[in-house]
């Protein structure tokens, strides 16, 4: 493959070419790539604190399709776009024929036609497989039910600001890891030589087929993977403790029973981040369920009686909780994807 040395950092040459790539699932990427995303991201970050100019896809369009709502996503598409140059073009869940009047292989063909990249958020992987597949520019992955490689650009980045490194640091995944967020951390920390825990019951964990892969990887990058239905063993010296809602988008609202009866004792609360020990962080990729703030919030404390669910509000509000900085670094790390490939 071809090397090039494009973006000179305060750390050094960042020597990768992503020019032209995709950015569907971080299994696609080597560890050096993904590395290289994080400093090109760090490197954007300080240059957009210091006010300098980034305009690396002067002139550029990108096509934003979300067949499912978001706040970070979208704004951080759209704020990165706009800081590198680019002319982003949202297309909310109704506003496009996409699946209902015309094939996925057709959009990517006509959008490739106008736009120099796309961002799809929605449903099947395999649906972003297919625009990747026919549309002639670089498409990047906002989210499908199975993969959700940006938010984990942003965790990591969130990571290595706060412990420095991302090799052997432990992130213990609290709650339903089978599917895009259980499943990209899974692969994350096994790309990045980091010590990854699931903790739930065992019929929430990835999928056999996942775990097997990941092991591969994690075989040669050092990392470990464990799967653990006791959260108090799972979170012993912890450096991250991570969680998520409880109930996917798209999943029905009656699941919420089930959920709740499975789920409740992986809430993380105090005590759980005390027998993590005093340096454990918080993380969640919200939007989270921590208090009453929310209308579904109100809904299922009338309906079960619980003013939080996934995460007490104490450990959401706490000094131990770094989601805000997180929520952040989705605009950088996006925009060191885009720059990336089409700058
Ligand atoms: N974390 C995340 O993807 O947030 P949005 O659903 O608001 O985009």
């Amino acid at each position: 493959m071809p090397r090039f040395s494009k973006y000179f950092t305060r750390k050094g040459i960042i020597d990768m070419n992503l020019k032209g790539r995709h950015f569907l699932k971080l299994l696609d990427f080597t560890p050096e790539e993904i590395g290289g995303l994080l400093d090109l991201a760090a490197d954007l970050k300080a240059k957009k604190k210091a006010g300098i100019p980034h305009r690396l896809c002067e002139g550029k369009n990108i096509a934003l399709i979300f067949e499912k709502t978001s706040t970070r996503t979208r704004c951080a598409f759209e704020v990165a776009a706009a800081d590198l140059g680019m002319h982003p073009v949202y297309l909310d869940p109704n506003g496009s024929q996409i699946g209902r009047k015309e094939s996925i292989a057709d959009t990517a063909h006509v959008l490739g036609r106008m736009f120099d990249g796309i961002e799809y958020r929605g449903f099947g992987q395999d649906i972003v497989e297919e625009l990747a597949k026919y549309a002639g520019v670089p498409v990047f992955n906002g989210l499908t039910n199975e993969f959700h490689p940006t938010q984990i650009l942003a965790d990591f980045l969130t990571v290595r600001e706060h412990f420095g490194s991302l090799a052997g640091q432990k992130l213990v995944y609290m709650g339903d890891a089978r599917y895009n967020m259980g499943n990209s951390l899974m692969v994350g920390a096994a790309k990045m030589g980091m010590d990854f825990v699931a903790c739930a019951p065992e019929k929430y964990f990835p999928s056999k087929a996942l775990r097997k892969t990941c092991a591969a990887i994690a075989g040669e990058t050092g990392a470990s993977l464990a799967f653990e239905t006791d959260p108090k063993t799972a979170v012993r010296g912890a450096d991250v403790i991570y969680t998520d809602v409880w109930v996917s988008m798209g999943e029905p609202s009656e699941i919420w029973e089930e959920r709740i009866r499975d789920l409740l004792p992986y809430q993380v609360n105090a005590k759980i981040m005390k027998a993590a020990g005093p340096g454990c962080r918080f993380m969640h990729c919200l939007p989270a369920f921590h208090d009453l703030g929310t209308e579904i919030g109100r809904e299922i404390h009338n309906r079960f009686g619980l003013s939080a669910l996934e995460v007490t509000d104490d450990v959401f509000s706490g000094p131990a909780s770094i989601v805000f900085d997180e929520a952040e670094n989705r605009m950088h790390t996006i925009k060191a994807v885009l720059a990336a490939s089409m700058g």
